[in-house]
């Protein structure tokens, strides 16, 4: 996209997404001077993660992210990118009850800018899910691993490689998507089981860290960066050998879109 389009290209809605753009580019973003290239690079959605906790704030984990420091970040990244679809995380202990969550995700939308929110969680967040439909505000969904349960989970760990655990995610998502959710993203599972649970439901499923048969991948923009000193195995360092960061993140674009990222060994098993 050239510079000058940038504030007048159509905004697009997930649906019109999801129709002309298969697979889906997403990629992580907290500041205007990112957005603004990732929507030059034409990364199709942004999302203001809490993972900003760890990579912007240096926390060990996102479970100190408020609710402030993801309305600040998202109206940033709005400003960046003005036309681009923007979801932003619901942080840890934000989406518990109907009144906070639906308090929570307006701040996020009607001060921040955002155009969706997502929820961690599994089945159990259904009905916080149809609460936010119920008033018109779209929901991404996330599961597999849900990095706000590290304390319980004692570690990022692969998730759903036992076949009861691959059972209970694939009714989250099902249960999920019933409820509402518009969008899903699944975290570190094994690649069969990414194609598997994009096979089950009817909205986009954007994997990171769960295989190639997905509908779209997200990756942290400072993992795409080669910023991270313990990648993951998900993880591929896009600008290493390539002139800049605009480079980098077309490379990852066009990557996703010809579904040469992830590869094999970049997924589990
Ligand atoms: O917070 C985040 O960046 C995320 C991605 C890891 C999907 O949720």
């Amino acid at each position: 996209m050239h510079p000058q389009d940038l504030a007048s290209a159509p905004l697009k809605t997930l649906p019109d997404l999801w129709r002309a753009t298969q697979p889906i580019t997403m990629l992580t973003a907290y500041d205007a001077s990112f957005a603004r290239l990732a929507a030059l690079a034409g990364i199709d959605v942004l999302l203001v993660g809490d993972s900003l906790g760890m990579v912007v704030q240096g926390q060990r984990d996102t479970l100190s992210v408020t609710i402030d420091d993801m309305v600040y970040h998202t109206k940033l990244v709005r400003r960046g990118a003005p036309q681009t679809l923007i979801v932003a995380d619901m942080p840890f202990l934000t989406d518990n009850t109907q009144d906070s969550t639906r308090q929570h995700a307006g701040r996020l939308m009607q001060e921040a800018g955002a155009d969706m929110v997502k929820i961690e969680g599994g089945a159990t967040k259904a009905p916080l899910i149809a609460a936010l439909t119920d008033v018109g505000i779209p929901v991404c969904a996330h599961i597999g691993l849900l990095p706000q349960r590290v304390r319980q989970l004692g570690g990022y760990k692969v998730q759903g490689r036992a076949s009861e655990d691959a059972a209970r995610i694939l009714h989250d998502a099902q249960v999920l998507a019933d409820a509402g959710a518009q969008l899903m993203v699944v975290e570190c599972v094994p690649s069969a089981l990414g194609t598997r649970i994009a096979q089950s439901v009817a909205v986009p499923v954007i994997g990171i860290g769960a295989g190639a048969g997905v509908d779209g991948q997200v990756l942290v923009m400072h993992d795409l960066l080669g910023m991270n000193p313990h990648p993951a195995r998900f993880v591929r360092d896009f600008l290493r050998g390539r002139g800049s960061i605009l480079q980098a993140m077309q490379a990852y674009a066009d990557a996703v879109r010809s579904r040469s990222f992830p590869a094999d060994h970049e997924g589990f098993v």
